[in-house]
């Protein structure tokens, strides 16, 4: 492929012409294709910034380390153009971006809604008191940031005031967050809160380009099992990713804060993260073993809970 312009335009071009030189142009093609497109009308929409995403073609020259990073690329590298991005509005206000942490080969990973005050402040997730009560709900079913989870935020800077992130927010912070889940592989996400929950289940604003429609509330997603779809495979226009079905499984619950507000909810969520034990125990040997006391405890006071675990415990 000859070497493209510079700029979105020349790209365009460029990628047009070599399509219509080619009568043999595979789905791969097709696929970056449809992506780089897909960024130009994000471009327009919103603001989306080329910065963010790269695209690469099988006869392009080897890739420099630059061009490498975002292909084959870790949580660390990730993390390092999340610190350094500035591709919608909250890039401009934050005092530090937020990447995410935990292991880099998590069982689950945790999906939040954005930065807070504390969060702001020190660039880590969950720190301030709904963090530290997100640990405790962790905890009681064996799962920990340092070992087998990573934390993260649907949006990685703050917004203002801790408002709930916008449509444009969402949109350009997206590819961070698939590329991450991408990179880390979970076997399950568990999305806190109707923020969360509807950008992995693609629906409500900041979906499909959709500005109007409504979020699903919280309520309605909570303590379900879904599958996660890679932006793609379910017509999604995202700029991003590939298509198919991930082998991952989302399970949506009541955000700590909502917890902080209405204790009441302690309750149900505790129900969904007993279903999340089941389910984990289920699918990995090794958070079986380390469950089972905890396991047993619950089955103890839980007959439906203890019908679930019987064939862990036996
Ligand atoms: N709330 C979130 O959704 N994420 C954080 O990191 C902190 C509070």
């Amino acid at each position: 492929m000859a070497p493209l312009e510079k700029g979105v335009l020349g790209k365009g071009l460029a990628i047009a012409e070599t399509l219509r030189l080619n009568e043999h142009v595979n789905a791969e093609q097709k696929i970056k294709v449809a992506r780089f497109l897909d960024l130009g009308i994000a471009a327009l929409k919103s603001g989306y910034r080329n910065a963010l995403y790269d695209y690469h073609f099988s006869d392009d020259p080897a890739p420099s380390s630059a061009a490498g990073k975002k292909t084959g690329c870790s949580a660390a590298d990730i993390a390092a153009e999340i610190v350094s991005c500035s591709g919608c509005r909250l890039g401009k206000t934050r005092n530090r971006a937020v990447p995410g942490e935990g292991s880099e080969h998590p069982l689950v990973l945790v999906l939040g809604e954005g930065p807070g005050a504390e969060e702001d402040a020190t660039g880590r997730p969950f720190v301030g008191p709904a963090g530290q009560l997100l640990d405790r709900m962790l905890a009681s079913i064996c799962l920990f940031r340092e070992k087998n989870c990573f934390i993260a935020n649907t949006v990685k800077c703050r917004p203002p005031g801790n408002r709930d992130p916008e449509f444009q927010e969402i949109r350009a912070c997206a590819p961070f967050l698939i590329r991450q889940i991408e990179v880390l592989k979970p076997r399950l996400i568990l999305a806190v809160g109707k923020v969360a929950a509807n950008r992995l289940l693609h629906a409500g604003p900041g979906q499909n380009g959709d500005e109007e429609s409504p979020p699903e509330p919280i309520g309605r997603l909570r303590g379900r099992f879904f599958d996660f779809a890679f932006p793609g495979s379910r017509g999604d226009s995202y700029p991003l990713s590939s298509a198919g079905d991930s082998g991952i499984r989302i399970l949506a619950t009541y955000h700590p804060s909502a917890l902080l507000r209405d204790d009441s909810l302690k309750i149900p969520v505790f129900e969904d993260l007993k279903k999340l034990m089941l389910r984990l125990a289920a699918l990995d040997e090794g958070y079986r073993q380390e469950s089972r006391a905890l396991m047993a405890k619950y089955a103890a006071k839980d007959p439906v809970f203890a019908a679930g675990a019987e064939e862990f415990l036996s």
